[in-house]
């Protein structure tokens, strides 16, 4: 049985369970590890946030999830299956806004709908359902080039959430957009998880972005790409403007701050040593 060698929550049926996933690409004869045995629980229901330096190996170790890409050693598993491609239980929100130029909001949001041969009038229903959430009822038959980047990206996450998946794997969703915005559909995310409850897996550079969003945030660190600690963030949800000002906030900011910016330095508060080694 492979031990865990970091980021083992010993959490019992993890909803995604990533055992000791190797990752090297060739590059000119020579191996590059991405990744190096990495080891992570995911609970179902959770609202991870991943935050690490570039090339850390933040993208990889979603696209192996998202079944885009393959571990060269290891196991990720969703659901207790081991990921063999991508699939409609995983719904993925790239950083590029991957709409459609040439279909309406409603139409980006049904497109996966009628892909999975979902009766018109059900995908009717349930794109206006997604539609209304994300706030976007005016703009539904509106085409993507009359939207802002933040709209944009709001029926990117109800075209994802459309098709039901259990799982959302988001790469720097927000990375594009201006600070006011992004606050914005951090509430707004947060108020959909809430309400329609998925496992989440999202991808930061926003250190503030990580702790408002996350049950916990997992630090990665580069050369080779590795979990280096994990934070977790007992902050109550609903996460209003009252819990990003208050002192525990700053205080989990400032751990994952360090955490991250300091992590040539030493061992990571809270790690265990095989993390860092
Ligand atoms: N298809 C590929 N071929 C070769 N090397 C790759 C490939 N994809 C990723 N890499 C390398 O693997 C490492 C990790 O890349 P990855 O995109 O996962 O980093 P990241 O943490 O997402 O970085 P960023 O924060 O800049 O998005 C990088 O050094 C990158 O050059
Ligand atoms: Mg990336």
């Amino acid at each position: 049985m492979t031990i865990p060698q970091n980021g083992d929550s010993g959490i019992v049926d993890a909803k995604i369970s990533v055992r000791s996933v190797t990752k090297t690409f060739s590059l000119k004869s020579e191996e590059f590890v991405a990744l190096d045995r990495v080891s992570l629980d995911i609970a179902d229901n959770e609202f991870i946030t991943v935050v690490g330096p570039s090339g850390c190996g933040k993208s990889t170790l979603m696209n192996i999830l998202a079944g885009l890409e393959t571990c060269t050693s290891g196991e990720a598993i969703v659901d207790g299956r081991a990921v063999s491609g991508p699939g409609p239980d995983r719904g993925v929100i790239f950083q590029q806004y991957a709409l459609f130029p040439w279909l309406t909001v409603r139409q980006n949001v049904e497109f996966g709908l009628k892909t999975a041969r979902v009766p018109a009038a059900e995908r009717r229903k349930r794109a206006q359902h997604f539609i209304q959430m994300v706030g976007l009822e005016q703009f539904a038959d509106a085409l993507p080039k009359m939207l802002s980047g933040g709209m944009k990206q709001r029926c990117a996450i109800a075209r994802a959430y459309a098709v039901d998946p259990s799982i959302l794997l988001m790469d720097e969703p927000f990375g594009a957009l201006d600070a006011l915005t992004r606050v914005k559909l951090q509430e707004q995310l947060l108020d959909t998880w809430s309400q329609e409850k998925r496992t989440v897996m999202f991808i930061t550079h926003d250190v503030d972005e990580a702790v408002f969003l996350a049950n916990r945030v997992i630090v990665m660190a580069a050369r080779p790409g590795r979990i280096f600690d994990i934070i977790d963030v007992d902050l109550p949800y609903p996460r209003t403007e009252d819990v990003r000002l208050s002192p525990k906030f700053g205080e989990l900011r400032n751990r994952v701050w360090h955490s991250v910016y300091h992590q040539n330095s030493g061992t990571a508060a809270g790690t265990q040593s095989s993390t860092t080694a």
